[in-house]
């Protein structure tokens, strides 16, 4: 290796290895709906005398094929079924744990990442930073990545970010840019998602959205990399504000008891928006990308995107491609896995990228709430 091309791997970010933690819980949609149902006559018994006199809207019974036609949502692993599945619960059931004990949130990230680390023959000692990314954070601090720090043993430093969908791809760009500018060699970057407790299961317009998972991005310098790894050629961040997806659950809603448990402090969106607004904005972003790194469409051998809903992807994919996308060239895990914001590109990847063969490329994209958007194109190398 000539002295340029050695410095040049130096600061050359590349993903050596990725890891998944799937619960061992799964809800099918037919035992969703039924739970979903069950609620509807409960709570329109307990109030048919308002319903009659039309003071009180009934509430209207979730279906099966509209969830699989509107999203392409089959299935959702969660963390506990059984609370989500009562219908006087509708709420998972994750008991407090003392602080001596290791968070959930940290401890599902912690499986996903042990599985990376072993996947790429590293240990605590090779990584130089932890980054938590994810749509809900457990609580303020100290910084879940602090803590996952701390339980794998690594000396460095960790912090956690969240940009809700968005936030893989934006842990990515960071770990990327450290790997370029230096200031470190190894970075884990995880996302541990416990999506099915900021659903809310009582809305019949998101209750199927969401599911549970934890990933895990080891993102080196490619002169450590594991023989087979996947360059970053580029990446690229976007954000736009908008209220179409939103949560205002916040350490500021003890200040105002009496809007404390409104809905607007679980998930709430403007689906239909969301998805109109959403795929030209990604299409556009990704196109734009391909054009600054000069990558042709015939080029991209296959697309990891944002899991949120299949016809969003379906689009997004025809966009880039330029034809209708195979599920070998944009493949789905929604049917089994739901939503699991930022994880659900990154379970796409885990899945579905040991087949590429050496010099083949591929893009990472996720987008959501922000509204926000991220591109990682890669190369596979071995
Ligand atoms: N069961 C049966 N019918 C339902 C239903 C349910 N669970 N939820 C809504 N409907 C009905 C609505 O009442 C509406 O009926 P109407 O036409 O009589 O008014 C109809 O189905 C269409 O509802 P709409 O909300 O417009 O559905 P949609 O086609 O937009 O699909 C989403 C809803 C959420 C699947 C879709 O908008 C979406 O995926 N958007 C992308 C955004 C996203 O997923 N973001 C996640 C964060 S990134």
């Amino acid at each position: 290796m000539s002295d340029q091309h050695a410095a040049n791997a130096q600061f050359t970010p590349v993903i050596s290895a990725t890891g998944l933690f799937t619960p061992d819980q799964k809800i099918t949609n037919e035992e969703l709906v039924a739970s979903f149902n069950a609620y509807v006559d409960k709570h329109n018994a307990e109030h048919a005398d308002a319903i009659a006199a039309g003071s009180l809207d009934a509430l209207t019974y979730s279906s099966v094929e509209f969830i699989e036609k509107a999203s392409g949502i089959k299935a959702r692993y969660v963390l506990n079924k059984d609370g989500i599945l009562d219908p006087d619960t509708m709420c998972p059931q994750l008991p407090e744990r003392p602080n001596e004990e290791l968070s959930i949130l940290a401890e599902i990230g912690v499986k996903a990442a042990r599985q990376a680390l072993d996947s790429a023959g590293r240990k605590a000692e090779d990584v130089d930073a932890v980054l938590v990314a994810c749509s809900n954070l457990q609580r303020a601090y100290p910084a879940i990545a602090v803590e996952i720090q701390d339980e794998l043993g690594i000396d460095g430093f960790g912090f956690d970010l969240n940009v809700a969908c968005s936030s893989a791809t934006f842990g990515l760009q960071t770990a990327a840019d450290y790997i370029r500018s230096g200031s470190a060699r190894s970075v884990l970057v995880i996302n541990p998602e416990i999506c099915s407790a900021h659903l809310n299961w009582r809305d019949r317009d998101s209750h199927f959205i969401f599911g549970d998972v934890a990933t895990a991005i080891l993102v080196e310098a490619k002169d450590l990399a594991p023989a087979e790894h996947w360059e970053i050629l580029g990446t690229k961040l976007k954000t736009k504000f908008s209220n179409n997806i939103r949560n205002n659950f916040g350490f500021l809603n003890r200040t105002h008891p009496e809007t404390r448990d409104d809905p607007d402090k679980l998930f709430k969106q403007e689906g239909r928006k969301v998805f109109k607004e959403v795929v030209p904005m990604v299409a556009a972003m990704i196109l734009d990308q391909m054009d600054r790194l000069g990558i042709t469409s015939d080029e991209l051998r296959r697309l990891w995107l944002h899991q949120a809903n299949a016809g969003m992807n379906r689009l997004i994919a025809a966009k880039v491609l330029g034809h209708e996308a195979t599920a070998d060239e944009s493949p789905t895990v929604l049917d089994s896995y739901a939503n699991t914001s930022s994880a659900g590109s990154i379970i796409a990847f885990h899945q579905h990228s040991k087949d590429l063969q050496a010099g083949e490329k591929g893009l990472i994209c996720s987008f959501g709430a922000g509204y926000s958007a991220g591109t990682v194109f890669i190369q596979k190398a071995a």
